[in-house]
């Protein structure tokens, strides 16, 4: 993993700010009252193109000119956002050609956001010239700190179907396989009759009779779309590094799909924040596709931003009920859960937190997705909240910088992230599983992070982990596969399940025996593989005299030299054989499940390697509780989060002081209806 080149050094509460959506006259009151609560920064811009460029090529900085000299007299910090998600109606009317496209190559016309491509030889060159202008006049600012590239990549929509798209894609292909014939032979087009003659015959997905395509052009297309993203975001990058003062940082908001952030923050970012809107948790649960964790899922995604920049930002925190006007209803924050968020975020490791928005827009899509403030503009709850916060943030100060302490990592690539979304067979076992093993890590306090597999990925990266789950690798590939077995051979734990290694980078199976490459490390052969059936009990496996299920799809292991079998199959025709299996290797371990993961079976899994509950020394939670472990220069800080409507009870095992509130507590402990507290360990 790359270093990264801006950490905040002191914790910091921002908030989002539309002075263009706002009267003069409030400005000053407003900068006033945010200082007063404890919010030193604010970011500005994102979406204001038609302010600055109103027609084509005539700029006017005035609104933006006041305003930040006001924020200047306040002492209040700025961070500004490039507003290329948002062109304005002049550019789309007379340059149709920058639009976004349906698959059908319907143009995504003006009225919402982020309806541009990102390849369009035009869009992409009125963007230099909107950036250079703002960097030029903008850049030695006293007031800005740092800068936001556009508004969240692949936000509202993750395909682009353009003809700029279309052209570029080749371009693409042209780079990556030099010749027709190479690429045939990639994306096996001998199938079907669809090899390529020209590479004018070539396009992203366009309709087919039921949508199907060639499915390695499509993981193609997916790779495509994140390399157009990431070099849309260096085009503006490179332009402000032209022009910042140093110290000054570059960054983007959010995290979405079809896009490899982990390579463009290192590439074109100094630090990433993301957008942590836990209440969506609601609108999932509602639709019946969440269970227990609720609100505790976003701990997953913080988890991944911890992966691409550990010491990352908040820009957008939930600051309210959020819904537009026509989707997403959301229940009102209950008073404690936006400061119950917030800690969910410092506590996954970020040092700034900055809410959306300040006050709830009056007027346009979003009149209900509401900030701190309502309409009317008084002081409420929700002020007051993020106010007691932002003091609760003063005395966390010496955990700036601290890093999560997790025993054990998810490991992840691109390639099966986003063959998993494209193959039915792939995204079902992987989403039972990631899910189950960060539902078993929550549940039973067995913190994990999560770990990228990329180019750059080193021993060091993986040695801090005893143990590396890697669910469903389908695709491995000769450098991933070296780099597992170091960490191994030096001790390391390797946990993998089913349907392992059956497939190339280019996603074409192989025609080795599973798991592939892994083979030599698991000592295992699948003998014979399903889906498990409907017709069927789900098919459970035995271990110690223990069962635990085996659902969605099972390999059958043969063990080969050397491996043990831990857990047999107890149902099906596969009753009897191996279920899962251990193989000793080098210094370290490799287990093999026949399956997917679910909460028990990962429980009983990191049982048996002795890392479940790491700190039941020091405390003791009900499941519903989650519990997180910071630490920095040899100090430890323990995080209770209580995301309940009701008090819960912790167990402390010895006596610790709270950072928040100074008072010595153990034994019993109770934590207020979506309380937090936080306790310096050592
Ligand atoms: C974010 C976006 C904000 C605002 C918010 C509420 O995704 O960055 O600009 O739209 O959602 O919808």
């Amino acid at each position: 993993m790359d270093e990264q080149r801006f950490a905040w050094n002191e914790m910091t509460v921002g908030v989002c700010y539309y002075p263009e959506h706002w009267d003069e006259s409030l400005w000053a009151n407003d900068l006033d009252r945010m200082l007063a609560n404890g919010i030193t920064v604010i970011r500005i811009a994102e979406f204001a193109w038609s302010i600055f460029e109103r027609t084509e090529g005539e700029f006017s900085f005035d609104l933006f000119d006041r305003f930040l000299s006001l924020c200047a007299e306040k002492g209040m910090k700025v961070i500004f956002g490039t507003p290329t998600a948002t062109p304005p109606a002049w550019l789309t009317q007379k340059y149709p050609e920058v639009l976004n496209a349906t698959q059908s190559g319907v143009l995504m016309r003006h009225g919402l956001r982020r309806h541009y491509n990102y390849n369009s030889p035009v869009y992409r060159q009125k963007t230099c010239v909107i950036v250079e202008e703002l960097a030029k006049h903008y850049a030695t600012h006293p007031s800005i700190i740092g800068w936001q590239i556009d508004n969240e990549f692949n936000c509202e929509v993750n395909d682009f179907y353009s003809q700029a798209d279309h052209d570029a894609f080749r371009v693409f292909l042209q780079k990556r396989y030099g010749t027709l014939d190479a690429l045939n032979a990639a994306w096996g087009t001998v199938f079907w009759s669809q090899t390529y003659t020209e590479w004018d015959q070539i396009h992203v997905p366009r309709p087919t009779p039921n949508g199907s395509i060639n499915p390695h052009l499509h993981l193609d297309y997916i790779r495509f779309v994140s390399e157009s993203a990431i070099s849309f975001c260096g085009l503006q990058a490179d332009i402000l590094r032209k022009y910042l003062r140093p110290g000054v940082f570059i960054t983007t908001n959010g995290m979405f799909g079809h896009l490899d952030n982990h390579r463009m923050t290192d590439e074109q970012l100094d630090v990433y924040t993301y957008d942590s809107y836990p209440n969506f948790a609601f609108l999932l649960e509602r639709a019946g596709k969440l269970d227990q964790l609720r609100d505790r899922w976003s701990s997953k995604s913080l988890t991944e931003v911890r992966s691409i920049c550990p010491h990352f930002g908040i820009m957008e925190q939930q600051g309210g009920p959020g819904s537009w006007y026509n989707r997403m209803e959301t229940p009102t924050p209950r008073p404690g859960q936006l400061r119950l968020w917030a800690m969910q975020s410092v506590a996954h490791g970020a040092d700034y937190i900055s809410f959306f928005r300040w006050r709830t827009c009056t007027f346009g899509t979003e009149i209900y997705w509401h900030g701190l403030l309502n309409y009317d503009n008084r002081d409420n709850r929700r002020l007051r909240e993020v106010a007691g916060f932002a003091a609760d943030l003063k005395k966390l100060q010496p955990l700036c910088g601290a890093q999560m302490d997790a025993g054990f990592a998810i490991v992840r690539d691109y390639d099966n992230v986003w063959d998993a979304e494209i193959d039915t067979l792939h995204r079902a076992i992987h989403n039972q599983s990631e899910n189950a093993i960060f539902e078993a890590s929550q549940l039973y306090h067995t913190p994990c992070d999560m770990l990228y597999l990329r180019a750059n990925t080193t021993l060091q990266d993986l040695a801090p982990y005893k143990a590396l789950f890697m669910p469903h690798a389908s695709i491995l590939t000769q450098d991933r596969v070296r780099l597992l077995e170091e960490y191994v051979q030096q001790g390391g734990t390797l946990v993998v399940g089913c349907r392992t290694g059956y497939k190339d980078e280019c996603g074409r199976c192989v025609m080795d025996p599973m798991p592939g490459l892994l083979q030599p490390l698991t000592a295992t052969d699948v003998a014979d593989f399903t889906f498990t059936s409907p017709a069927e009990p789900v098919p459970c496996a035995a271990w110690d005299g223990e069962t635990f299920e085996m659902p969605v799809y099972n390999d059958v292991l043969t063990p080969l030299d050397g491996a043990k079998v831990l857990a047999r199959f107890t149902g099906s025709y596969y009753a009897g054989e191996a279920a899962l299996t251990e193989h000793a290797y080098g210094k370290g371990r490799v287990l093999h499940l026949g399956g997917t993961f679910t909460v028990e079976n990962t429980r009983r899994i990191l049982a048996h390697l002795e890392l479940l509950e790491p700190m039941r020394t020091l405390v003791e939670a009900p499941e519903s509780i989650e519990l997180v472990m910071r630490k920095k220069d040899g100090r430890r800080w323990l995080f209770a989060l209580n995301y309940n409507s009701f008090p819960v009870s912790i167990q402390l095992k010895k006596p610790l002081v709270s950072l928040l509130t100074g008072k010595e507590s153990t034994g019993n402990f109770e934590l207020a209806p979506y309380g937090v507290d936080v306790w310096k360990v050592e």
